[in-house]
Protein backbone atom coordinates (compact mmCIF):
# COMPACT_ATOMS: atom_id res chain seq x y z
CA UNK A 1 0.00 0.00 0.00
CA UNK A 2 2.88 2.25 0.80
CA UNK A 3 3.97 4.55 -2.34
CA UNK A 4 7.66 5.21 -2.34
CA UNK A 5 9.14 8.07 -4.06
CA UNK A 6 12.52 8.63 -6.41
CA UNK A 7 13.79 11.05 -8.69
CA UNK A 8 14.88 10.17 -12.39
CA UNK A 9 17.23 11.28 -14.52
CA UNK A 10 17.96 11.57 -18.01
CA UNK A 11 15.63 12.16 -21.58
CA UNK A 12 12.24 11.01 -20.52
CA UNK A 13 11.81 9.30 -24.46
CA UNK A 14 14.31 6.31 -23.38
CA UNK A 15 12.51 5.94 -20.29
CA UNK A 16 11.29 1.97 -19.72
CA UNK A 17 7.84 2.88 -17.84
CA UNK A 18 4.41 1.70 -17.89
CA UNK A 19 3.75 5.42 -17.32
CA UNK A 20 5.36 8.53 -18.35
CA UNK A 21 3.05 11.54 -17.48
CA UNK A 22 3.70 14.98 -18.72
CA UNK A 23 2.49 17.66 -17.45
CA UNK A 24 1.92 20.43 -19.73
CA UNK A 25 0.19 24.17 -19.57
CA UNK A 26 -2.49 25.64 -21.53
CA UNK A 27 -2.01 25.73 -25.41
CA UNK A 28 0.54 22.91 -25.29
CA UNK A 29 2.13 22.89 -28.30
CA UNK A 30 4.96 20.24 -29.44
CA UNK A 31 7.82 21.93 -27.98
CA UNK A 32 11.56 20.87 -28.45
CA UNK A 33 11.49 19.35 -24.52
CA UNK A 34 8.68 16.87 -25.87
CA UNK A 35 9.25 16.46 -29.55
CA UNK A 36 11.54 13.05 -28.47
CA UNK A 37 8.74 11.39 -27.45
CA UNK A 38 6.83 11.74 -30.86
CA UNK A 39 8.73 9.00 -32.60
CA UNK A 40 8.00 6.64 -29.93
CA UNK A 41 4.62 7.07 -30.59
CA UNK A 42 4.80 7.19 -34.02
CA UNK A 43 3.96 10.91 -34.39
CA UNK A 44 0.78 10.24 -32.42
CA UNK A 45 1.53 13.38 -30.20
CA UNK A 46 2.67 15.94 -32.87
CA UNK A 47 -1.12 14.70 -34.15
CA UNK A 48 -2.83 15.13 -31.06
CA UNK A 49 -1.24 18.17 -30.31
CA UNK A 50 -2.22 19.57 -33.98
CA UNK A 51 -5.62 18.20 -34.23
CA UNK A 52 -6.43 20.13 -30.74
CA UNK A 53 -7.41 17.05 -28.82
CA UNK A 54 -5.48 18.37 -25.51
CA UNK A 55 -5.13 22.13 -25.11
CA UNK A 56 -3.52 22.17 -21.46
CA UNK A 57 -6.32 23.24 -19.93
CA UNK A 58 -6.58 22.45 -16.17
CA UNK A 59 -7.19 18.85 -15.13
CA UNK A 60 -7.88 18.13 -18.70
CA UNK A 61 -5.76 14.43 -19.46
CA UNK A 62 -5.40 12.53 -22.38
CA UNK A 63 -3.85 8.94 -22.66
CA UNK A 64 -1.87 7.68 -25.56
CA UNK A 65 -0.88 4.52 -25.90
CA UNK A 66 3.32 3.54 -26.26
CA UNK A 67 5.04 0.70 -27.33
CA UNK A 68 5.75 -3.17 -25.47
CA UNK A 69 8.92 -1.48 -24.11
CA UNK A 70 10.18 1.73 -23.41
CA UNK A 71 7.29 4.45 -23.17
CA UNK A 72 4.20 2.16 -22.70
CA UNK A 73 1.53 4.70 -22.21
CA UNK A 74 1.77 8.38 -22.45
CA UNK A 75 -0.65 10.23 -19.82
CA UNK A 76 -0.84 14.49 -20.86
CA UNK A 77 -2.31 16.14 -17.71
CA UNK A 78 -2.77 19.80 -18.85
CA UNK A 79 -1.89 22.61 -15.63
CA UNK A 80 -3.79 25.31 -17.56
CA UNK A 81 -2.88 29.25 -17.46
CA UNK A 82 -1.83 29.79 -14.08
CA UNK A 83 1.69 29.84 -13.25
CA UNK A 84 3.89 26.40 -12.40
CA UNK A 85 3.37 26.11 -8.50
CA UNK A 86 3.83 23.58 -5.73
CA UNK A 87 -0.66 24.04 -5.83
CA UNK A 88 -1.05 23.39 -9.84
CA UNK A 89 1.90 20.47 -9.70
CA UNK A 90 0.10 18.97 -6.75
CA UNK A 91 -2.86 19.09 -9.06
CA UNK A 92 -1.82 17.53 -12.18
CA UNK A 93 -0.26 14.65 -9.86
CA UNK A 94 -3.01 13.69 -8.14
CA UNK A 95 -4.95 13.82 -11.14
CA UNK A 96 -2.42 11.38 -13.06
CA UNK A 97 -2.10 8.91 -9.93
CA UNK A 98 -5.58 8.43 -9.43
CA UNK A 99 -5.50 7.54 -13.65
CA UNK A 100 -2.62 5.45 -12.80
CA UNK A 101 -4.86 3.52 -10.61
CA UNK A 102 -7.74 3.40 -12.76
CA UNK A 103 -5.21 1.67 -15.51
CA UNK A 104 -3.58 -0.62 -13.02
CA UNK A 105 0.31 0.57 -13.27
CA UNK A 106 2.35 0.06 -10.29
CA UNK A 107 5.03 2.29 -11.45
CA UNK A 108 4.92 6.28 -13.18
CA UNK A 109 7.06 8.92 -14.33
CA UNK A 110 6.05 12.29 -13.32
CA UNK A 111 7.91 15.17 -15.89
CA UNK A 112 7.00 19.03 -16.11
CA UNK A 113 8.97 19.73 -19.19
CA UNK A 114 9.47 23.26 -17.97
CA UNK A 115 9.58 22.76 -14.31
CA UNK A 116 11.90 19.82 -13.89
CA UNK A 117 14.60 21.62 -11.85
CA UNK A 118 12.00 23.59 -9.78
CA UNK A 119 12.29 22.61 -6.27
CA UNK A 120 8.44 24.01 -5.22
CA UNK A 121 7.02 22.09 -8.31
CA UNK A 122 9.04 18.83 -7.46
CA UNK A 123 7.83 18.99 -3.88
CA UNK A 124 4.18 19.39 -5.26
CA UNK A 125 4.38 16.27 -7.71
CA UNK A 126 5.10 13.92 -4.66
CA UNK A 127 2.53 16.02 -2.25
CA UNK A 128 -0.08 15.22 -5.09
CA UNK A 129 0.51 11.92 -6.26
CA UNK A 130 0.21 10.62 -3.00
CA UNK A 131 -3.07 12.56 -2.54
CA UNK A 132 -4.18 10.58 -5.27
CA UNK A 133 -3.44 7.41 -4.31
CA UNK A 134 -4.71 7.99 -0.72
CA UNK A 135 -7.11 5.60 0.54
CA UNK A 136 -9.16 4.57 3.90
CA UNK A 137 -9.71 1.16 2.93
CA UNK A 138 -9.73 -0.50 6.54
CA UNK A 139 -12.86 -1.46 7.27
CA UNK A 140 -13.83 -2.90 3.02
CA UNK A 141 -14.03 -6.33 2.14
CA UNK A 142 -11.24 -6.23 -0.35
CA UNK A 143 -12.86 -7.59 -4.30
CA UNK A 144 -12.07 -10.62 -5.19
CA UNK A 145 -8.99 -11.33 -6.54
CA UNK A 146 -9.71 -11.17 -10.33
CA UNK A 147 -11.35 -8.29 -9.81
CA UNK A 148 -8.60 -6.77 -7.80
CA UNK A 149 -6.33 -3.61 -9.87
CA UNK A 150 -2.51 -3.14 -8.96
CA UNK A 151 -2.33 -0.39 -7.52
CA UNK A 152 0.36 2.57 -8.04
CA UNK A 153 3.70 1.60 -6.07
CA UNK A 154 6.17 3.91 -7.13
CA UNK A 155 6.40 7.29 -8.42
CA UNK A 156 9.70 8.70 -9.85
CA UNK A 157 10.00 12.64 -10.90
CA UNK A 158 11.69 13.42 -13.95
CA UNK A 159 14.64 15.85 -13.36
CA UNK A 160 17.50 17.05 -15.23
CA UNK A 161 19.37 18.31 -11.52
CA UNK A 162 18.45 15.58 -8.94
CA UNK A 163 21.21 16.74 -6.42
CA UNK A 164 19.07 20.17 -6.27
CA UNK A 165 15.96 18.50 -6.26
CA UNK A 166 16.92 15.74 -3.55
CA UNK A 167 15.67 18.32 -0.28
CA UNK A 168 12.53 18.91 -2.61
CA UNK A 169 11.78 14.73 -3.22
CA UNK A 170 12.34 14.27 0.83
CA UNK A 171 9.95 17.51 1.89
CA UNK A 172 7.45 16.40 -0.35
CA UNK A 173 7.42 12.92 1.17
CA UNK A 174 7.00 14.88 4.50
CA UNK A 175 4.11 16.65 4.03
CA UNK A 176 2.41 13.92 2.04
CA UNK A 177 3.55 11.49 5.41
CA UNK A 178 1.96 14.11 7.86
CA UNK A 179 -1.80 14.72 5.38
CA UNK A 180 -1.83 10.65 5.44
CA UNK A 181 -1.91 10.93 9.18
CA UNK A 182 -4.15 13.39 9.22
CA UNK A 183 -6.49 12.20 6.33
CA UNK A 184 -6.75 8.45 8.11
CA UNK A 185 -7.80 9.83 11.40
CA UNK A 186 -10.54 12.44 9.64
CA UNK A 187 -12.37 9.20 7.40
CA UNK A 188 -12.04 6.96 10.49
CA UNK A 189 -15.40 6.83 12.25
CA UNK A 190 -16.21 7.76 15.32
CA UNK A 191 -16.44 4.63 17.27
CA UNK A 192 -12.76 3.93 15.83
CA UNK A 193 -11.13 7.20 16.20
CA UNK A 194 -11.32 7.72 19.98
CA UNK A 195 -9.65 9.64 22.15
CA UNK A 196 -7.04 6.88 22.97
CA UNK A 197 -6.74 6.52 19.39
CA UNK A 198 -4.49 10.26 19.84
CA UNK A 199 -2.54 8.56 22.34
CA UNK A 200 -1.52 6.29 19.92
CA UNK A 201 -0.96 7.99 17.11
CA UNK A 202 0.94 10.73 19.48
CA UNK A 203 3.30 7.58 20.98
CA UNK A 204 3.92 6.35 17.59
CA UNK A 205 5.22 10.04 16.24
CA UNK A 206 7.20 10.55 19.29
CA UNK A 207 9.22 7.06 19.57
CA UNK A 208 9.73 7.56 15.94
CA UNK A 209 11.14 11.32 16.15
CA UNK A 210 12.80 11.61 19.67
CA UNK A 211 9.82 13.65 20.78
CA UNK A 212 8.57 14.16 24.27
CA UNK A 213 4.99 12.89 25.16
CA UNK A 214 2.48 14.11 27.28
CA UNK A 215 -0.95 12.38 27.73
CA UNK A 216 -3.56 14.00 30.50
CA UNK A 217 -6.90 12.07 31.29
CA UNK A 218 -9.66 12.62 33.43
CA UNK A 219 -8.28 12.62 36.46
CA UNK A 220 -5.07 14.84 35.58
CA UNK A 221 -7.14 17.83 33.86
CA UNK A 222 -9.40 17.30 37.05
CA UNK A 223 -6.10 18.72 39.03
CA UNK A 224 -5.62 21.32 36.20
CA UNK A 225 -9.20 22.76 36.83
CA UNK A 226 -9.96 22.14 32.92
CA UNK A 227 -13.59 22.86 33.84
CA UNK A 228 -14.40 23.85 30.69
CA UNK A 229 -13.09 21.00 28.70
CA UNK A 230 -14.02 18.49 31.32
CA UNK A 231 -18.01 19.50 30.79
CA UNK A 232 -17.88 18.50 27.27
CA UNK A 233 -16.44 15.11 28.06
CA UNK A 234 -19.20 14.73 30.97
CA UNK A 235 -21.77 13.37 28.90
CA UNK A 236 -19.26 10.32 27.41
CA UNK A 237 -17.91 7.00 29.52
CA UNK A 238 -14.86 7.48 27.13
CA UNK A 239 -11.82 9.11 28.65
CA UNK A 240 -10.87 12.49 27.52
CA UNK A 241 -7.83 12.98 26.55
CA UNK A 242 -5.15 15.83 25.99
CA UNK A 243 -2.60 15.15 24.11
CA UNK A 244 0.83 17.01 23.89
CA UNK A 245 4.14 16.43 21.80
CA UNK A 246 7.37 18.30 22.19
CA UNK A 247 9.61 18.77 18.85
CA UNK A 248 13.01 20.46 20.19
CA UNK A 249 15.28 20.99 17.04
CA UNK A 250 15.73 24.30 17.64
CA UNK A 251 17.93 25.91 20.30
CA UNK A 252 16.96 24.73 23.97
CA UNK A 253 15.93 28.62 24.79
CA UNK A 254 13.95 29.45 21.50
CA UNK A 255 10.68 29.50 22.63
CA UNK A 256 8.39 27.15 20.66
CA UNK A 257 5.92 27.51 17.85
CA UNK A 258 2.55 26.03 19.80
CA UNK A 259 -0.09 23.99 17.18
CA UNK A 260 -3.04 23.48 19.16
CA UNK A 261 -5.89 21.32 17.35
CA UNK A 262 -9.72 20.55 18.12
CA UNK A 263 -10.15 16.90 18.27
CA UNK A 264 -14.09 16.01 18.50
CA UNK A 265 -13.86 12.33 17.73
CA UNK A 266 -17.65 12.94 17.40
CA UNK A 267 -20.05 15.87 18.01
CA UNK A 268 -23.39 15.15 18.35
CA UNK A 269 -24.44 18.72 19.18
CA UNK A 270 -24.95 17.06 23.01
CA UNK A 271 -28.26 18.11 24.77
CA UNK A 272 -28.44 20.85 22.47
CA UNK A 273 -28.42 17.71 19.50
CA UNK A 274 -28.11 18.34 16.23
CA UNK A 275 -30.48 17.19 13.71
CA UNK A 276 -30.07 13.38 12.09
CA UNK A 277 -29.55 14.51 8.80
CA UNK A 278 -25.34 14.28 7.94
CA UNK A 279 -24.74 14.24 11.43
CA UNK A 280 -22.55 11.67 10.26
CA UNK A 281 -20.05 13.99 8.99
CA UNK A 282 -19.32 15.12 12.47
CA UNK A 283 -16.80 12.35 12.96
CA UNK A 284 -14.30 14.78 10.63
CA UNK A 285 -14.86 17.41 14.21
CA UNK A 286 -11.23 16.00 14.87
CA UNK A 287 -9.89 17.59 11.96
CA UNK A 288 -7.78 20.20 13.48
CA UNK A 289 -6.36 17.77 16.12
CA UNK A 290 -5.26 15.94 13.26
CA UNK A 291 -4.07 18.36 11.76
CA UNK A 292 -1.93 18.81 14.55
CA UNK A 293 -0.92 15.46 14.41
CA UNK A 294 0.12 15.03 11.30
CA UNK A 295 2.28 18.35 10.91
CA UNK A 296 3.99 16.75 13.95
CA UNK A 297 4.63 13.76 11.94
CA UNK A 298 6.35 15.85 8.45
CA UNK A 299 8.03 18.15 11.17
CA UNK A 300 9.88 15.13 12.72
CA UNK A 301 10.90 14.40 8.96
CA UNK A 302 11.92 17.28 8.18
CA UNK A 303 13.84 17.35 11.13
CA UNK A 304 13.76 21.69 11.46
CA UNK A 305 15.84 22.96 13.63
CA UNK A 306 12.98 24.80 15.62
CA UNK A 307 10.81 24.18 18.80
CA UNK A 308 7.41 22.95 17.88
CA UNK A 309 5.30 21.70 20.80
CA UNK A 310 1.62 20.30 19.31
CA UNK A 311 -1.19 19.90 21.58
CA UNK A 312 -4.50 18.35 21.18
CA UNK A 313 -7.66 18.26 22.80
CA UNK A 314 -9.96 15.00 22.09
CA UNK A 315 -13.24 13.76 23.31
CA UNK A 316 -16.62 13.12 22.30
CA UNK A 317 -19.82 15.22 22.74
CA UNK A 318 -22.45 12.98 23.53
CA UNK A 319 -26.23 13.75 25.20
CA UNK A 320 -26.37 11.53 28.49
CA UNK A 321 -28.28 11.67 31.94
CA UNK A 322 -24.56 13.17 33.20
CA UNK A 323 -24.04 15.66 30.32
CA UNK A 324 -23.70 19.04 30.40
CA UNK A 325 -26.90 21.02 29.72
CA UNK A 326 -27.84 24.35 28.65
CA UNK A 327 -27.50 26.70 31.35
CA UNK A 328 -24.82 24.99 33.41
CA UNK A 329 -22.06 27.25 34.21
CA UNK A 330 -18.46 25.70 34.32
CA UNK A 331 -15.14 27.35 35.09
CA UNK A 332 -12.41 26.97 32.91
CA UNK A 333 -8.30 26.46 34.28
CA UNK A 334 -7.65 30.59 33.78
CA UNK A 335 -10.80 30.46 36.24
CA UNK A 336 -13.26 32.50 34.07
CA UNK A 337 -16.99 31.08 34.22
CA UNK A 338 -18.65 30.07 31.69
CA UNK A 339 -22.60 29.99 30.43
CA UNK A 340 -23.50 26.60 28.63
CA UNK A 341 -26.23 28.16 26.34
CA UNK A 342 -25.68 25.78 23.64
CA UNK A 343 -23.67 22.34 24.31
CA UNK A 344 -23.26 22.15 20.71
CA UNK A 345 -20.76 24.83 20.75
CA UNK A 346 -18.35 22.46 22.45
CA UNK A 347 -15.21 23.14 20.30
CA UNK A 348 -14.60 26.42 21.33
CA UNK A 349 -14.69 25.04 25.47
CA UNK A 350 -12.10 22.23 24.95
CA UNK A 351 -9.50 24.85 23.12
CA UNK A 352 -10.49 27.34 26.08
CA UNK A 353 -8.69 24.86 28.12
CA UNK A 354 -5.39 24.00 25.88
CA UNK A 355 -5.29 27.49 25.16
CA UNK A 356 -4.53 28.60 28.50
CA UNK A 357 -2.32 25.01 29.35
CA UNK A 358 -0.03 26.24 26.03
CA UNK A 359 1.08 29.09 28.32
CA UNK A 360 3.39 27.00 30.00
CA UNK A 361 5.29 26.26 26.88
CA UNK A 362 5.93 30.04 26.47
CA UNK A 363 5.03 30.25 22.85
CA UNK A 364 6.58 32.13 20.56
CA UNK A 365 3.12 32.09 18.81
CA UNK A 366 0.30 29.99 18.98
CA UNK A 367 -1.67 28.69 16.37
CA UNK A 368 -5.35 26.43 16.85
CA UNK A 369 -6.96 24.71 13.93
CA UNK A 370 -10.61 23.81 14.72
CA UNK A 371 -13.60 22.56 12.63
CA UNK A 372 -15.42 25.06 14.97
CA UNK A 373 -18.31 26.92 13.20
CA UNK A 374 -20.97 26.07 10.39
CA UNK A 375 -20.64 29.76 10.13
CA UNK A 376 -17.99 29.92 8.18
CA UNK A 377 -19.07 27.41 6.01
CA UNK A 378 -22.03 29.47 5.27
CA UNK A 379 -19.29 32.81 5.00
CA UNK A 380 -16.43 31.15 3.34
CA UNK A 381 -17.31 27.79 1.70
CA UNK A 382 -15.02 25.36 1.07
CA UNK A 383 -12.73 26.83 -0.46
CA UNK A 384 -10.69 28.97 2.25
CA UNK A 385 -10.00 28.35 5.91
CA UNK A 386 -10.77 31.32 7.65
CA UNK A 387 -8.15 32.93 9.70
CA UNK A 388 -8.67 34.84 12.51
CA UNK A 389 -5.91 36.21 15.63
CA UNK A 390 -4.72 39.17 17.63
CA UNK A 391 -1.00 39.65 16.03
CA UNK A 392 -1.21 41.33 12.56
CA UNK A 393 2.33 39.73 11.87
CA UNK A 394 1.37 36.13 13.05
CA UNK A 395 -2.01 36.44 10.86
CA UNK A 396 0.17 37.63 7.52
CA UNK A 397 2.71 34.93 8.18
CA UNK A 398 0.09 32.07 8.46
CA UNK A 399 -2.03 33.30 5.35
CA UNK A 400 1.17 33.26 3.22
CA UNK A 401 1.73 30.08 4.68
CA UNK A 402 -1.53 28.90 3.69
CA UNK A 403 -1.02 30.37 0.50
CA UNK A 404 2.12 28.38 -0.50
CA UNK A 405 0.93 25.17 0.96
CA UNK A 406 -2.45 25.07 -1.62
CA UNK A 407 -5.08 25.68 1.69
CA UNK A 408 -5.40 29.74 1.24
CA UNK A 409 -6.69 31.60 3.98
CA UNK A 410 -8.63 34.63 4.04
CA UNK A 411 -8.65 37.22 7.05
CA UNK A 412 -11.74 37.93 9.36
CA UNK A 413 -11.97 40.60 11.40
CA UNK A 414 -11.92 39.97 15.71
CA UNK A 415 -13.05 43.77 16.38
CA UNK A 416 -14.03 44.25 20.42
CA UNK A 417 -17.70 45.48 19.66
CA UNK A 418 -18.58 41.88 18.38
CA UNK A 419 -17.95 41.31 21.73
CA UNK A 420 -21.03 42.71 23.19
CA UNK A 421 -22.39 39.17 21.82
CA UNK A 422 -20.72 36.51 24.22
CA UNK A 423 -21.42 38.33 27.45
CA UNK A 424 -23.36 36.70 29.96
CA UNK A 425 -26.07 37.43 32.78
CA UNK A 426 -24.12 35.50 35.62
CA UNK A 427 -20.91 34.49 34.51
CA UNK A 428 -17.93 35.90 32.79
CA UNK A 429 -18.60 35.02 28.92
CA UNK A 430 -21.49 32.40 27.67
CA UNK A 431 -20.38 30.14 25.15
CA UNK A 432 -22.35 31.44 21.84
CA UNK A 433 -23.12 34.90 20.88
CA UNK A 434 -26.07 33.89 18.43
CA UNK A 435 -26.62 33.33 14.71
CA UNK A 436 -24.89 36.41 13.58
CA UNK A 437 -20.97 36.79 12.63
CA UNK A 438 -20.94 33.14 14.31
CA UNK A 439 -17.30 32.15 13.58
CA UNK A 440 -16.05 35.70 14.75
CA UNK A 441 -17.64 35.32 18.01
CA UNK A 442 -16.31 31.80 18.31
CA UNK A 443 -12.85 33.12 17.80
CA UNK A 444 -13.78 35.81 20.52
CA UNK A 445 -14.21 33.67 23.05
CA UNK A 446 -11.04 31.63 22.22
CA UNK A 447 -8.96 35.18 22.37
CA UNK A 448 -10.71 35.31 26.51
CA UNK A 449 -8.36 32.57 27.31
CA UNK A 450 -4.86 33.43 25.28
CA UNK A 451 -2.68 35.00 28.09
CA UNK A 452 -0.19 37.06 26.31
CA UNK A 453 1.11 35.40 23.39
CA UNK A 454 1.36 36.04 19.72
CA UNK A 455 -2.10 33.99 18.58
CA UNK A 456 -4.05 32.83 15.07
CA UNK A 457 -7.32 30.86 14.74
CA UNK A 458 -7.87 29.16 11.61
CA UNK A 459 -11.73 27.71 11.54
CA UNK A 460 -10.92 25.03 8.99
CA UNK A 461 -15.02 23.25 9.14
CA UNK A 462 -15.18 24.27 5.50
CA UNK A 463 -11.82 22.81 4.50
CA UNK A 464 -10.62 19.91 6.49
CA UNK A 465 -13.61 17.60 4.41
CA UNK A 466 -15.01 17.29 0.64
CA UNK A 467 -17.98 16.42 0.58
CA UNK A 468 -17.83 15.79 -3.21
CA UNK A 469 -15.16 14.34 -5.43
CA UNK A 470 -12.64 17.82 -6.43
CA UNK A 471 -10.97 15.79 -9.09
CA UNK A 472 -7.51 15.98 -7.34
CA UNK A 473 -8.73 15.37 -4.30
CA UNK A 474 -11.28 12.43 -3.92
CA UNK A 475 -14.28 12.94 -1.92
CA UNK A 476 -13.46 13.31 2.28
CA UNK A 477 -11.00 14.84 3.98
CA UNK A 478 -8.65 16.91 2.38
CA UNK A 479 -5.25 17.37 5.16
CA UNK A 480 -5.88 20.97 6.06
CA UNK A 481 -4.12 22.21 8.05
CA UNK A 482 -1.48 20.34 7.69
CA UNK A 483 0.44 21.96 5.04
CA UNK A 484 -0.44 25.29 6.44
CA UNK A 485 1.53 24.14 10.13
CA UNK A 486 4.23 22.86 8.16
CA UNK A 487 4.97 25.82 5.85
CA UNK A 488 4.40 27.90 8.42
CA UNK A 489 6.92 26.53 11.04
CA UNK A 490 9.46 26.01 7.62
CA UNK A 491 9.13 29.99 7.01
CA UNK A 492 10.63 30.77 10.20
CA UNK A 493 13.38 28.16 9.48
CA UNK A 494 14.60 29.88 6.06
N1 LIG B 1 -18.33 21.00 14.83
C1 LIG B 1 -19.30 22.02 14.74
C2 LIG B 1 -19.06 22.98 13.58
C3 LIG B 1 -19.52 22.51 12.23
C4 LIG B 1 -20.85 22.61 11.90
C5 LIG B 1 -18.62 22.12 11.29
C6 LIG B 1 -21.28 22.24 10.64
C7 LIG B 1 -19.03 21.76 10.02
C8 LIG B 1 -20.37 21.83 9.70
C9 LIG B 1 -19.33 22.85 16.02
O1 LIG B 1 -19.03 22.16 17.17
C10 LIG B 1 -20.72 23.36 16.15
O2 LIG B 1 -21.61 22.56 16.31
N2 LIG B 1 -20.89 24.67 16.09
C11 LIG B 1 -22.17 25.26 16.17
C12 LIG B 1 -22.06 26.47 17.06
C13 LIG B 1 -23.38 27.08 17.41
C14 LIG B 1 -24.16 26.16 18.32
C15 LIG B 1 -23.14 28.40 18.07
C16 LIG B 1 -22.60 25.65 14.77
O3 LIG B 1 -21.77 26.09 14.00
O4 LIG B 1 -23.76 25.43 14.44
MN1 LIG C 1 -20.80 21.26 17.99
ZN1 LIG D 1 -17.87 20.48 16.96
Amino acid sequence: MSLTFALAHGQPSSLDTPLLVVVLPADASLTSAILPLDAPLNGALARTLARRDFRGGRDETLLLVGGEVGVQRLLLVGRGSAPLTRTTARRAAAIAARQANKLGVTAMHLWIPDGAAQADAVEGLVIGAAAGTWQYVDLLTPPPEKDRRARLAAVHVVTDDTDAMRDALAAGEAVAAGQAIAKRLGQMPGNYCTPDTFVEVGQDIASRHGMKLTVLGRAEMEKEHMGSFLCVAQGTSQEPRLVALEYRGGPADQQPVVLIGKGLCFDTGGISIKPAPEMEWMKFDMSGAGGVMGAMEAIGRLKLPVNVVGIIGSTTNMPSGEAVKPGDVVRASNGKTIEIINTDAEGRLVLADLLVFAKRFNPAVAIDAATLTGAIVIGLGHNAVGVFGSDQGAIDAVLAAGQAAGEPGWPMPTWDDYREQIKSDVADLKNTGGRAAGSITAALFLQEFVDGYPWVHLDVAGTAYSQSDLGWIPKGPTGTPVGTFVEFVRARVS
